[in-house]
C-alpha cells in the first residue's frame, strides 16, 4: 500500500501570526456557531454561579473552525488561567502530571489535537477527568510504590479534527461536546469584515462577500485571502478593497469559485473520472488520492456534502451533477465514456 499523506493540513506560518491578531477574545466578538455558543454561555454563567469548574468540553469540527479560540475564549469568560498543550507533546504519564498537579482551581487545561494522546497518557487522564486524582509513582525498583494525589478541580478541553478517533471512554468522559460546523457566507463576510477594521484595511461590502463565499466556509481561509487580497490592493496603490480587486486577487491566487481547495477537487475528479461518478467505497477513494481515509470522512467530505458535491449512500460515495459544473465537464462525455480513467486529465 502506498504510504499517505500526513494527516495534519498545511499550517501556514502567517496565519499562526495573524491568527493571534485576529483571534477573537469574548463570544461578543466570535461569530456565528450560534447554538453551540449559546449553550456554552449557559453553562459557563452556571459554573459561576455555582463558583465550580465548568465540565469538560470537547471541541471537534475541521481545521480552521475555531476550536483553539472557543477554548481561551471559554477561558476568558470563566475569568480562570488557561494552560496549553497538545496530544503529541504529553509523550509519558509523568508530563501530564507535571501540568495536572500545578494547575489552579477551575482553571482550564487545554489539550490541543487531542487524539494523538498515547494509549498510556490517556488512560492516566480517565482518573485526572473523573475522579480529579492520579496516582504517582514513587522510587523505583523494590522500594517503588504508588501515591494518589488529589488534584484541584479544573476543566479539561480537548480539540480536535479527528472525532472518530476518540476512544469511546476519552469521549465519554467530557461532559459537554461541541460540534463546530462551516459558516454561511454571511458568517463569513461579518468575519472578514472584522478582520479588516482589526488590519486597518478599507472593504466593500461586496468584495468581503466576494472573499467569504470563496473561503470553504472557514474564517482561518477568509482571513488569509483577506491578507493576500491586500497585498494587490497595496500593490495597485489602492486604499480601498474593491470588488474588482478582490477578485483579481482570488483569480491570481487560483482560488476556486466554490470555494473549494486542490483535495477537495482531487476527491471529486477521482471519482467522477476513475468511477463514473460513483458509487464508490470510501477506501478506494483514500487510495486513489492518496489520503487517510480518515481525513477523508472528518476533513473534506463533509464540506463536500454539506455543499452539494457529493452524497454518501449505502453503496458508496456519489458526486452530483454540482460536482461535474465544477470541474467543468459535460455530462454526456462521462456518460459515453470518452473521460473515463484518462490519467492526462489528472
Ligand atoms: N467564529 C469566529 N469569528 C471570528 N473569527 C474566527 C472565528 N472562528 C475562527 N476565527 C478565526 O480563524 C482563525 C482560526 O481559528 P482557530 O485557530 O480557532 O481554528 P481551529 O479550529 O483551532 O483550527 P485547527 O483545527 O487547525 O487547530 C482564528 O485565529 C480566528 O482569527
Ligand atoms: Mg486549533
Amino acid at each position: 500500500m502506498r504510504k499517505t499523506k500526513t494527516t495534519t493540513p498545511v499550517r501556514f506560518n502567517e496565519d499562526i501570526e495573524l491568527e493571534k491578531n485576529l483571534r477573537p477574545l469574548s463570544f461578543e466578538e466570535f461569530v456565528g456557531q450560534k447554538k453551540i455558543v449559546d449553550n456554552l454561555k449557559v453553562f459557563i454563567s452556571a459554573a459561576l454561579i455555582r463558583k465550580e469548574s465548568l465540565d469538560h468540553v470537547l471541541l471537534t469540527g475541521p481545521p480552521g473552525l475555531g476550536k483553539t479560540t472557543l477554548a481561551h475564549i471559554i477561558a476568558n469568560e470563566l475569568g480562570v488561567k488557561i494552560k496549553i498543550t497538545s496530544g503529541p507533546v504529553l509523550e509519558k504519564p509523568g508530563d501530564l502530571a507535571g501540568i495536572l498537579t500545578n494547575l489552579e482551581e477551575n482553571s482550564v487545561l487545554f489539550i490541543d489535537e487531542i487524539h494523538r494522546l498515547s494509549p498510556v497518557v490517556e488512560e492516566y487522564l480517565y482518573s485526572a477527568m473523573e475522579d480529579f486524582k492520579i496516582d504517582i509513582m514513587i522510587d523505583s525498583g523494590p522500594n517503588a510504590r504508588t501515591v494518589q494525589i488529589k488534584l484541584p478541580k479544573y476543566t479539561l478541553i480537548g480539540a480536535t479534527t479527528r472525532a472518530g478517533l476518540l476512544t469511546s471512554p476519552l469521549r465519554d468522559r467530557f461532559g459537554i461536546n461541541s460540534r463546530l460546523d462551516y459558516y454561511t457566507a454571511e458568517d463569513l463576510h461579518q468575519i472578514v469584515k472584522r478582520s479588516a477594521k482589526i488590519l486597518q484595511i478599507e472593504i466593500d461590502d461586496d468584495a468581503a462577500f466576494e472573499i467569504a463565499r470563496r473561503s470553504r466556509g472557514t474564517p482561518r481561509i477568509a482571513n488569509r485571502l483577506l491578507k493576500r487580497t491586500r497585498d494587490f490592493a497595496d500593490v495597485e496603490n489602492l486604499n480601498k478593497i474593491n470588488l474588482e480587486i478582490a477578485q483579481k486577487a482570488l483569480r491570481n491566487l487560483d482560488v476556486d469559485e466554490f470555494g473549494l481547495d486542490d483535495m477537495d477537487k482531487e476527491i471529486l475528479r477521482t471519482i467522477v473520472l476513475k468511477y463514473k461518478g460513483g458509487p464508490v467505497g470510501l477506501n478506494t477513494i483514500a487510495v486513489s488520492v492518496n489520503e487517510d481515509p480518515g481525513t477523508i470522512e472528518e476533513v473534506y467530505e463533509p464540506f463536500l456534502i454539506q455543499q452539494g458535491f457529493l452524497k454518501r449512500t449505502p453503496r458508496g460515495r456519489e458526486t452530483t451533477e454540482l460536482a461535474l459544473k465544477v470541474l467543468k465537464i459535460n455530462k454526456a462525455d462521462l456518460l459515453s465514456g470518452a473521460l473515463w480513467d484518462t490519467e492526462k486529465l489528472f
